[in-house]
């Protein structure tokens, strides 16, 4: 609808546009003037032709004679240069532009809310940070020089041609508004073709995305066919619009030549009548008729060139959608250094979609610096997104979460992120070196003994000595060169680096095997003594000691306390236990 809405009004994108390369108006002007330099050689090359004809030619005038050369090297010298500056100059500023554009572009995208990312597929985010811009690059360079320099040409020839002989030109100018009607016509399906060819290629992205993403299921799943299946489709659809866009121009170009031309027979029908023949010399009537020749490739690039500049506003259209989204939340001022740790939940109830039921039910829990926390409970239970509420990843629905007495709103996102470290239960790393991804955050220099420890405590120093790059290892995209362990580990690394009062850690030793998760067990005790720790494990042998477990079942708290207290009581967690502890029969509920 937003895009509907904008698209009503593209003043508004021109006018939005023009204010990016505002800054760079000094620029932009010595192109334009050069532009107009530019122009004038070509109604100064029309205009030669009077003298070289009437003066060379007729009267064999020996000044004339030896000028016209002489003109002809001057002019062509004056169209390079002003060429080169104009072309050089608007490029510059269109690269400039699109410069700016991309940053505020790439900027937003680390400001949208979790919720953008969760709808969004990123190929399609992809595909405006490197197509959609370029449409508008072109655009702006390319098309905006032409625009501009055609323009003032046939605005040149056609002052020239009044100046020539005022009735002949009007003539001329009858075909305007038919080449104007004409224009209009192709500039609104240039537009809409425009827009379905940006949603095609942003859907190859995304299918080309998907199958990189996806190479090993795909293999193993048999899953070719169905894979080029999807892109073929998408491949095709783009090739269809693309087709009916050169369709459109290219049908068009000749159409609106055609109309030239016949202004142009219409007017050699006029001028050679004997009436006219009295009054014009030879010189005259050429310089007229190559004036008008003149025109006509001015106004097929114009012409052309419409596509480009409907290209370019649908796909400004598009990138300033993304940045018109609203980004994250961040009203809160406040600021704490360091937090103690203290959080508490007041009935929060959640949803990820407002139509959809609830993912929380009503949660009250109360959390004392430095205690650790364990949830367990069913999957889909909610403990995931029980804690990303903490870091704001998701806004609450109902209810509040406070840290140190402090709604979390209040705080200022940065101040509130800075508290919490955190181990996702998917390991996410990047294509850097080992050292990089641990200090991961912490900008100026870091001392590699401080990554040592961090990953001394997180296990992972041990196979990092065996590599032979040792903490310069570059590890690959999203760290593939490594184990499943060994990921996780550098994750807990990472985490235990930032060195935060908070640390959540989901599924974070899931990968492991027993020997290695209970070193790091004994590792993150120590650790955890003196901050707050927010854990989520399904092997409840990891758990054991925490100060709090929270058992959880769809979405609620159904049971809280240490867990000897809840092995007596015989409830959720006394069975859950019982299952995985005991043997498949037991299980089973055969005793
Ligand atoms: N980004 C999301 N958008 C919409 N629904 C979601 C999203 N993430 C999770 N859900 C839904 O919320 C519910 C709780 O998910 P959550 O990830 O919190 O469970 P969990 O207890 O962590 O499970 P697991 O133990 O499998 O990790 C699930 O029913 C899931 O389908
Ligand atoms: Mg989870």
């Amino acid at each position: 609808m937003s895009r509907a809405a904008a698209r009503q009004d593209s003043s508004g994108v021109y006018k939005r546009l023009l204010g990016y390369s505002l800054p760079y108006w000094k620029i932009f002007a010595v192109s334009v003037f050069a532009m107009v330099f530019f122009a004038a050689t070509d109604t100064a090359f029309a205009a030669l032709m009077k003298p070289m004809l009437d003066g060379s030619f007729v009267d064999k005038n020996p000044d004339t004679i030896r000028f016209i050369p002489l003109a002809i090297i001057g002019l062509f010298l004056i169209r390079g240069v002003t060429g080169f500056i104009s072309e050089y100059g608007m490029a510059w500023v269109g690269r400039q532009v699109i410069n700016n554009l991309r940053h505020e572009m790439f900027q937003q995208m680390l400001r949208l809310p979790t919720t953008f990312y969760d709808k969004t597929s990123s190929g399609q985010l992809i595909s405006k940070l490197t197509y959609d811009v370029e449409q508008v690059a072109h655009a702006s360079t390319t098309a905006l020089t032409v625009m501009v320099r055609d323009t003032l040409t046939l605005i040149g020839l056609m002052a020239w041609l009044l100046y020539l002989n005022w009735m002949l030109a009007l003539t001329f100018l009858i075909a305007g508004p038919f080449i104007a009607l004409l224009i209009a016509y192709v500039n609104k399906r240039f537009r809409r073709i425009s827009g379905r060819i940006q949603a095609s290629m942003g859907g190859v992205t995304e299918a080309v995305e998907q199958a990189i993403e996806g190479q090993r299921v795909i293999k193993i799943f048999g899953g070719q066919r169905h894979q080029t299946g999807i892109f073929d489709k998408v491949n095709e659809a783009n090739r269809r619009q693309q087709m009916k866009m050169t369709a459109t121009r290219e049908a068009s170009v000749p159409l609106i030549q055609l109309l030239a031309g016949s202004a142009l027979a219409g007017i050699i029908a006029l001028a050679t009548s004997p009436e006219m023949l009295k009054e014009i010399t030879v010189g005259t009537f050429m310089s007229f008729i190559v004036a008008m020749t003149m025109m006509l490739a001015p106004i097929k690039r114009l012409t052309n060139i419409h596509s480009s500049i409907q290209r370019g506003i649908v796909a400004a259209e598009s990138i300033f959608e993304l940045l018109d989204r609203e980004a994250e939340k961040d009203t809160g001022a406040l600021r704490i250094e360091r937090a103690r740790g203290a959080i508490e939940y007041h009935n929060v109830s959640f949803a990820y979609d407002t139509g959809k039921g609830r993912v929380l039910e009503n949660i009250n829990l109360g959390i004392e610096p430095g205690q650790t926390v364990a949830f367990v409970g069913r999957s889909g239970s909610g403990k995931s997104t029980l804690v990303s509420l903490l870091p704001r990843f998701y806004d609450l629905s109902i209810g509040r979460i406070t840290l140190d007495g402090h709604d979390i709103r209040d705080l200022a996102l940065e101040s509130l992120r800075n508290q919490i470290a955190l181990v996702g239960q998917e390991v996410i790393l990047f294509n850097d070196t080992i050292a990089n991804n641990i200090a991961y955050g912490r900008g100026g220099e870091v001392r590699e003994d401080e990554i040592v420890r961090a990953a001394e405590a997180a296990h992972a120093m041990e196979f990092i000595r065996q590599l032979p790059q040792g903490l310069h290892t570059v590890i690959g995209e999203k760290g593939v060169l490594l184990s499943g362990g060994q990921r996780q580990r550098l994750a807990i690394a990472r985490a235990l680096f930032k060195d935060a009062p908070i640390l959540i850690l989901d599924e974070a030793t899931a990968a492991l095997d027993t020997e290695s998760e209970r070193a790091i067990q004994a590792a993150l005790e120590q650790l955890v003594r003196n901050r707050t720790t927010l854990i989520i494990a399904h092997r409840l042998s990891t758990i054991e000691r925490a100060d709090v477990i929270v058992v959880m079942d769809r979405g609620r708290i159904v049971e809280q306390g240490r867990h000897a207290e809840l092995l007596a009581r015989g409830g959720h967690y006394a069975s859950l236990h019982r299952m995985q502890f005991a043997s498949p029969q037991e299980a089973a509920g055969i005793r």
